[in-house]
């Protein structure tokens, strides 16, 4: 895909990649993209690269509007390598330019990279002279890792917001406002659930830093370009910073050996309903763990079920807690269930895994075969 203009002399040069349908760990139905900007002034400047094996698509888009070896500055604003990957081509044709990140970017990129570049270090506050444009460091370290930076551009009210509000959505628009609005929100949510959800501080920060900033656009390092969505989306991170959830959505998980507790998920799903109490219901042999947190990240009740097997909890169910656990949702309530024969252990361990995600716990439900 090639280089596409945003506004005057502002543009995306990345990559889409319509393949990909893994994140460490996070399925990705929709590919992903990664956003790398360049903005054309007396200095040029490059915002964030690409994944390695997308480096020549970086360049080429590059070359369609300078020549790459022109560009002054490189700003990494997340070591992460979907967005550093494409650091050493291009600072191989950019041999002058500087490469511009915070202090824990510098160590991540020395520990991953080995390379002796040309680095300044910035921190949240300083400003970045182009000529005619002013650009803002913004740190937001643990969104995504402690490296992450934003770039707020005051002239054009522009965000350059790398990891946070993005969303893995290939395709061949670059902005909201040329897709369906759902799509947009429906995979910002998807993202927020399967990246964002572990750092509700860092992001409140986020928007401790931003006060008083009026923003226009938010250009994220996945995904569309936020405009018309852009005020919804802020608004769904404070809610999702917050905790906030939904009183009457209930989150049935299970996993079943001959059936049973298949059974009685589908019993606690009609109790629910009884309650006026919205039910999903999601069986781990059908469902993936990151569909199940889209839903997870605005339900009240969580209920997780499992048969016991040679005295454990179904290995699916044990990866989908340990993959929640790690995502840390808060505010929940929790119910463990689950049929058995003998020994019925695994009602106990599920509980337990709920306990330590410091969920307020319902009773347990055990059932032995079909009784
Ligand atoms: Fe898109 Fe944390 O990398």
């Amino acid at each position: 895909m090639s280089a596409v203009k945003i506004a005057d002399n502002i543009y995306w040069v990345g990559a889409v990649d319509f393949d990909s349908r893994e994140f460490h760990g996070y399925e990705i139905p929709y590919g992903t993209t990664y956003n790398a900007y360049l903005i054309v002034d007396e200095k040029i400047t490059l915002i964030d690269t690409v994944k390695e094996k997308f480096s020549n698509t970086l360049i080429q888009n590059i070359s369609e509007i300078v020549d790459p070896a022109r560009i002054d500055y490189v700003l990494a604003n997340h070591v992460e390598p979907d967005h550093s990957g494409g650091l050493d081509s291009i600072l191989d044709i950019a041999k002058a330019a500087q490469l511009i990140t915070c202090s824990n970017g510098e160590k991540g990129l020395r520990a991953y990279y080995h390379q002796d570049w040309n680095f300044k270090i910035v921190k949240s506050g300083d400003i970045l002279n182009t000529g005619r444009y002013n650009l803002e460091f913004i740190q937001t370290p643990m969104v995504h890792w402690p490296d992450n930076m934003m770039v707020y551009l005051e002239d054009t009210q522009m965000l350059f917001s790398n990891d946070a509000f993005g969303q893995h959505y290939a395709s061949k628009e670059r902005f909201d406002f040329e897709v369906d609005e759902k799509i947009t929100l429906e995979r910002a949510k998807d993202y927020y659930a399967n990246i964002v959800l572990p750092f509700d501080a860092p992001v409140k920060k986020i928007f401790a830093d931003l006060e008083g900033k009026d923003i226009s656009m938010i250009l994220p390092s996945h995904g569309l370009i936020l405009k018309n969505t852009l005020t919804k989306i802020l608004g769904k991170y404070k809610d999702w910073s917050d905790n906030i959830t939904n009183e009457n959505e209930a989150v049935i998980v299970y996993d079943s050996m001959w059936g049973s507790t298949k059974e009685m998920a589908e019993k606690i799903a009609e109790d629910f309903e009884k309650k006026g109490i919205q039910t999903k219901t999601f069986y781990l042999k059908e469902h993936h763990v990151s569909e199940i947190m889209s839903h997870i990240i605005e339900a009240k009740y969580i209920c997780v079920g499992s048969s016991t097997l040679n005295r454990q909890m179904l290995p699916n169910v044990a990866a989908f807690l340990t993959y929640m656990k790690g995502l840390a949702p808060k505010n929940r309530i929790g119910l463990a269930f689950g049929s058995y024969g003998w020994s019925g252990e695994s009602i106990k361990y599920v509980n337990e895994e709920l306990e330590e995600c410091k969920f307020e716990m319902m009773e347990p439900i055990k059932r032995q075969y079909k009784n």
